[in-house]
């Protein structure tokens, strides 16, 4: 088996892999972390924005980003057997992709790769993951470093008639990136840069700027928040009910990664009838809980 560094045209692999230990991973236990694709064969959306982001991170994080190989051209030609792709934004590292495929899964081969996208975490301060249920995953983070903070995870579909009137919130875009990266300096101690760039052209946002605070939130087209920073909780607690005011009636909605010290959301989510559950882990290294903040499965 050989790590070596992530490359443009492993990206397609890369990706079939995750969808496989992602869809093993809901059938094990339950549903999976991190932008989870949807039960059955990929979707063109979610294989096409996993293919997007790889593309970004490989971009601007190349030496981040490594895969496995296994000896041979076993699995229908491509012998790519493992991924990990991480981002260094200031001095903030994370985790934004970690899977093995299912039949090498539990041989060291996730060891090897983590042990590569951490030798990228030197000079940082700080790290964050976001951790599945998966125990593997679990051990692995621990055994690096990370704390590892039990998450809650929030679903349903939004109770319209809770929907409070919003003041101070409006659609953002791609000028409103300074005030996005001086919000997340604030909150989690480092901007998230170029992502915001990806983001933007991926997803709504949403932007609160007041003489109290300011905040900013990317949200799906299901009405979910992808990313929330704000200074203060009343904000964050606005841009929350903006991105929940998005959602069409009926559709799914999920606020992921809360952790004890997200109260305000988990409040929100409960007056808009939302149900919680917990799964999987917040992993930080020598940091807290950002507590006005709901960090994105891919930027962290
Ligand atoms: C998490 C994952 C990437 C790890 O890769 P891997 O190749 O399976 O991991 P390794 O074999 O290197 O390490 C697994 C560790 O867990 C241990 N382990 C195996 N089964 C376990 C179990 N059921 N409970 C607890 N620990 C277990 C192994 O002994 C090993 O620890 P050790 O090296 O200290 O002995 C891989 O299992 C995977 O893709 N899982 C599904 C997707 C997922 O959840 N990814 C994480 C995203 S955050």
């Amino acid at each position: 088996m050989l790590i070596r560094p992530m490359r443009d045209d492993d990206i397609g692999a890369a990706r079939a892999l995750t969808h496989e230990a992602l869809q093993r991973s809901r059938a094990a236990t339950r549903p999976a972390a991190l932008p989870a694709p949807p039960s059955g064969p990929p979707t063109p959306d979610w294989s096409g924005r996993w293919e997007r982001r790889a593309k970004h991170l490989l971009r601007h994080d190349a030496d981040g980003c490594w895969v496995a190989e296994a000896d041979g051209g076993s699995r229908g030609g491509s012998n790519v057997v493992g991924v990990a792709m991480s981002l260094r934004r200031e001095k903030l590292w994370g985790l934004s992709a970690y899977f093995v495929h299912p039949q090498a899964q539990s041989a060291g081969v996730g060891a090897a790769l983590l042990d590569a996208a951490l030798g990228y975490s030197q000079g940082c301060l700080r790290g964050i993951i976001i951790s599945t249920a998966d125990p593997r995953a679990a051990r692995r983070y621990r055994l690096a470093g990370f704390t590892l903070h039990p998450t809650i995870r929030i679903a349903g579909s939004v109770d319209r008639s809770a929907l409070p009137v919003v003041d101070g919130v409006r659609t953002g875009g791609p000028g409103d990136q300074d005030l996005c990266d001086s919000v997340d300096r604030r909150v989690r101690g480092a901007a998230h840069g170029v992502d915001h760039e990806f983001l933007c052209a991926e997803y709504g946002l949403l932007v609160s700027d007041t003489l109290t605070g300011s905040g900013y939130c990317f949200v799906d087209p299901s009405g979910s928040p992808v990313m929330l920073a704000a200074t203060s909780r009343k904000i964050a607690q606005r841009l929350l009910w903006g991105a929940l005011a998005v959602s069409p009636q009926g559709a799914d909605v999920h606020i992921d990664y809360l952790t004890a010290d997200q109260e305000w959301a988990v409040d929100v989510a409960l007056a808009a009838g939302l149900s919680l559950r917990t799964e999987g882990y917040l992993c930080l290294r020598h940091m807290r809980p950002p507590a006005t903040y709901l960090p994105s499965g891919a930027f962290l």
